[in-house]
């Protein structure tokens, strides 16, 4: 068996297309959404991240706010920002690039943030309504990842599903959309005996634990949905000397053989992130003055 590809680049062009026509239609009632990033300090991979949120949510017609603070910055005034962009009419999402620098505690700038205004959905208030099953903000990147799920099988009640990794950013928002949906759900991670033969009683395997290519084809289930969330940077010797690749959580060329549906990586689940996160600003932007 072959696997059908899941290709989550062009998901996330169509759904992006179809928030840009939302935010139009918006616009002739005379409300722009507007989207505030910030990043704290250098790392490469957070402002890669930043510069194509800001890109993609001006291409889908809502207003960006870009704040980048240097990497000596203190708590103090980066909750002084989150207080100044809460209070702000015109910012209907906020979202702080995580992860932040040492001296800044992660967990008390999220809870700083207005919940209507988490578009990242990692506020406990938004995480505790997705827990609840309330309508709230959730998760970008397990938004996607079931969005892409139900692209290639809507009915997913009974289906028994793995997360591997509990992070509160992916693998727990992950397991609770699964649960939603009906499914059975393992929660897996580093400290779960025999993973291979939890991960083998998956109809549905989200891998994000940010390990290169740490499921093999003989994990997977035959005819199993694969999910791979991770995005890792490896050495490729074959393109010349210090060239590197990405590659995923999963050994793609094993698990395309034995799964029935798969995502690549790249082109699978990171194009969702940014397009959800559009889609939770647009519906903070109606929620709030729609
Ligand atoms: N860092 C990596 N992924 C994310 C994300 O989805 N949101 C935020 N705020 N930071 C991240």
């Amino acid at each position: 068996m072959s696997a059908t590809i899941i290709d989550g680049k062009a998901y996330a062009a169509g759904l992006r297309a179809r928030i840009a026509d939302a935010v139009k239609d918006l616009g002739q009632r005379g409300v722009r959404p507007g989207l505030a990033v910030v990043l704290v300090g250098e790392d490469p991979a957070s402002q890669i991240y930043v510069r194509s949120k800001a890109r993609l949510t001006v291409e889908a017609g809502m207003a960006s706010f870009e704040h980048v603070l240097p990497a000596s910055t203190r708590e103090a005034e980066l909750l002084a920002l989150v207080a100044k962009l809460n209070a702000d009419p015109t910012v209907d999402g906020i979202l702080v690039q995580l992860p932040l620098p040492k001296q800044i505690d992660a967990q008390k700038v999220i809870e700083a943030i207005d919940p209507a205004k988490d578009v990242d959905g990692f506020h406990p208030i938004n995480a505790g309504r997705l827990m609840t099953g309330v309508p709230g903000f959730v998760s970008c990147t397990p938004l996607g990842c079931l969005l892409l799920i139900r692209s290639v099988r809507r009915d997913l009640a009974g289906l028994d599903a793995v997360v591997v990794g509990r992070s509160n950013i992916v693998g727990k928002p992950m397991a609770q959309l699964l649960l939603s949906q009906s499914c059975t759900v393992t929660i897996a991670h580093s400290k779960t005996h025999d993973l291979r033969a939890v991960c083998r009683r998956a109809d549905i395997l989200v891998a994000a634990v940010g390990r290169p290519e740490m499921v093999r084809g003989d994990w997977i289930k035959p005819g199993a949905i694969v999910i791979d969330v991770g995005i890792n940077r490896v050495p490729n010797p074959s393109a010349g000397e210090g060239k590197t690749k990405v590659v995923g959580d999963v050994a793609y060329g094993e698990a395309a053989r034995i799964a029935s549906a798969i995502t690549p990586v790249p082109g699978g689940v990171g194009p969702m992130t940014i397009a959800c996160l559009l889609r939770n600003t647009l519906e903070a932007a109606c929620l709030r003055r729609g």
